[in-house]
């Protein structure tokens, strides 16, 4: 057995967010480690709010609300729909958790007695009509980099480069679109990333199995231009945790608070803290995933996230982890995402533009998206939602072919042979062959699942269950029956070992439908097929079974185009 950390991107506090944030990290992060847990590992899976940070305090202060009470608010709302999508966190915790504050002032005592921290007095962007500091991405201009014209001051949507404010050209504030700024002294404390360039690349180096989307990404930003830049870790805020080193006050930086992407990824290992605090468990029990020093040197961990997250996670936070100079874990498979599109355009959650998480429960269960999102993850390329395509991939994948022999073959089994698993017969050259192919699917099965290939392992997953559909129809116990009943009664039996097979299989996927299927079989053995011609003949003769509700309805041609225009526009 083995131990597999796994940490998702944490979402932002202020506002509900799309499926196209949602298939870029939290989802495939959820399938991993159900499909870890399935196969018998010692899985701990960690998500969180991100609560820092100026679109918090400004989304509060829309909403009329300090800025705690907004985000103790909010956390609920993303729990409540991280829930309704199934997603199996150990813990969701927030980083503005007391353990958070303590770890990242933690962090950055430790950088600074490692001579990694600089004090920096700067100037810095003062907007005169909204009264308050400027952060980063409150401040729009043109790319220095790629010219694009909407370059936030923290980072280039366009060309993905890490900025500074100050690198923007025509700068203007998105908060009241004033281009009255002044540029005033402050104080601010920098980690000296280019001090750690050469470990961090080493490091970047030995990590030959990555996939291409996350390497090139973290290539490109320590070679272009000047290479590693030293970065702020500091900002002139009040909401966010207070500048210390350690437990000890920092002179001259009464009043600031760290940077949100400095104490953001620290959540990860603060996030398992609070997981040890809510269960009432002592600290070994979650240093033992993040200290090699205290167990977790045979810990493999692996973080989820979308593209635009990599440069802080490939080269960001590894210098948090490495200038420490403590036995912190490091990631070991980092898995990124490009983005989903959306009808046409892209997803805007400034705009509304897309379906929302709270709205995609609200048309149909967590299943149908689950199961869209996954199996068209943006892996190698971007890719794009559709109603059409969502229409088809519904009721082809799971009504057609796999709701359609769960209910075939429970019914027809109920109506010749009663609902107990029929004794008759024995497997044939046919049964025998599908159990042969099975086996060699359910090997390639694993072997992506194992790599992280999304997409592969749900075509895969999807001719599995198209290989039963294919014998049930080649062998036609509904003729057979008439013929021979002892045959059928075989044939209904390995249907009926097929669908544990799917639900065992399909969990990671699909997990309500995969509990619905196992509940109708009265059985909860969940254990993994390693052997298919055991897990063929796992249901006792004679176990009960009974007939399911549908498992999957249809999406009608009305409902399709319905849903096209309510989800055009602007969300309410
Ligand atoms: O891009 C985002 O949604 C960020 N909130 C992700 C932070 S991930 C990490 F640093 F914790
Ligand atoms: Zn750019």
């Amino acid at each position: 057995m083995a131990r597999i950390l796994i940490t998702s991107a944490i979402p932002y506090i202020n506002g509900i967010k799309h499926l196209g944030n949602l298939v870029g990290s939290q989802l495939p992060a959820d399938l991993f480690a159900r499909y870890m847990r399935g196969r018998g590992h010692e899985v701990m899976f960690i998500c969180a709010t991100d609560e820092h940070g100026t679109p918090a305090e400004l989304a509060a202060a829309k909403a009329k609300q300090p800025v705690a009470e907004y985000c103790t608010q909010m956390h609920e709302v993303q729990a409540d729909l991280a829930r309704g999508f199934r997603l199996s966190f150990d813990h969701f915790g927030r980083s503005s958790s007391a353990r958070n504050h303590r770890l990242t002032q933690h962090f950055a005592g430790k950088l600074d007695e490692a001579g990694l921290i600089r004090e920096v007095t700067e100037k810095q962007f003062y907007s005169v009509d909204d009264g308050r500091f400027l952060p980063d991405r409150y401040i729009e201009g043109t790319c220095p980099n790629c010219g694009f014209t909407s370059a936030r001051g923290d980072q280039c949507d366009n060309c993905t480069k890490q900025l500074d404010p100050t690198d923007l050209i025509d700068p203007h504030s998105t908060i009241s679109g004033s281009t009255k700024l002044e540029l005033r002294e402050t104080k601010h404390l920098y980690l000296r990333q280019s001090a750690l360039k050469d470990r961090i690349e080493a490091w970047i180096d030995s990590k030959a199995d990555w996939p291409i989307l996350t390497t090139s990404i973290a290539k490109k930003w320590l070679h272009d231009g000047d290479g590693l830049q030293d970065r702020g870790i500091t900002r002139d805020l009040h909401w966010g945790i207070p500048v210390k080193k350690g437990d000890q006050p920092w002179p001259g930086m009464e009043g600031k608070v760290f940077y949100v992407w400095f104490d953001a990824p620290i959540e990860y290992i603060a996030g398992t803290a609070e997981w040890a605090d809510a269960n009432g468990r002592p600290d070994a029990d979650w240093e033992r995933w993040w200290r090699t020093d205290k167990g977790a040197e045979d810990v493999t961990y692996y973080q989820f996230m979308g593209k635009d997250n990599v440069p802080f996670h490939t080269l960001s936070f590894p210098a948090t982890i490495l200038g420490s100079a403590e036995p912190w874990k490091l990631v070991d498979y980092l898995k990124s995402f490009n983005y989903l599109n959306y009808d046409g355009g892209q997803f805007s959650t400034s705009r509304g533009r897309g379906v929302f998480m709270d709205q995609a429960l609200s048309i149909l269960p967590s299943d149908y998206w689950r199961w869209w999102l996954l199996s068209h993850a943006p892996e190698s390329s971007d890719s794009e939602f559709t109603w059409e395509n969502f229409q088809v991939s519904v009721n082809k994948d799971l009504a057609d072919v796999l709701g359609n022999l769960v209910s075939r073959v429970t019914k027809f089994a109920r109506s010749k042979f009663g609902e107990t698993v029929p004794a008759g017969g024995s497997y044939g050259p046919m049964e025998e062959a599908l159990i042969a192919d099975l086996g060699a699917r359910v090997r390639d099965y694993e072997r992506l699942m194992d790599a992280i290939e999304v997409r592969k392992a749900a075509a895969e997953l999807r001719a599995i269950w198209v290989a039963g559909n294919e014998y049930l129809q080649a062998s036609a116990p509904w003729t057979v029956v008439k013929t021979d009943p002892e045959q059928a009664q075989a044939q209904i039996r390995l249907g009926l070992n097929l669908i544990r097979l799917y639900a065992v299989l399909s969990r990671p996927f699909i997990p309500d439908a995969a509990e619905a299927m196992m509940a109708a079989l009265g059985c909860d053995d969940w254990s993994w097929p390693s052997d298919m011609p055991a897990a063929m003949r796992h249901l006792a003769p004679g176990a009960g079974f009974s007939v399911p509700e549908n498992l999957f309805r249809k999406i009608t041609d009305e409902e399709r185009s319905d849903w096209q225009a309510r989800f055009a526009g602007i969300r309410s």
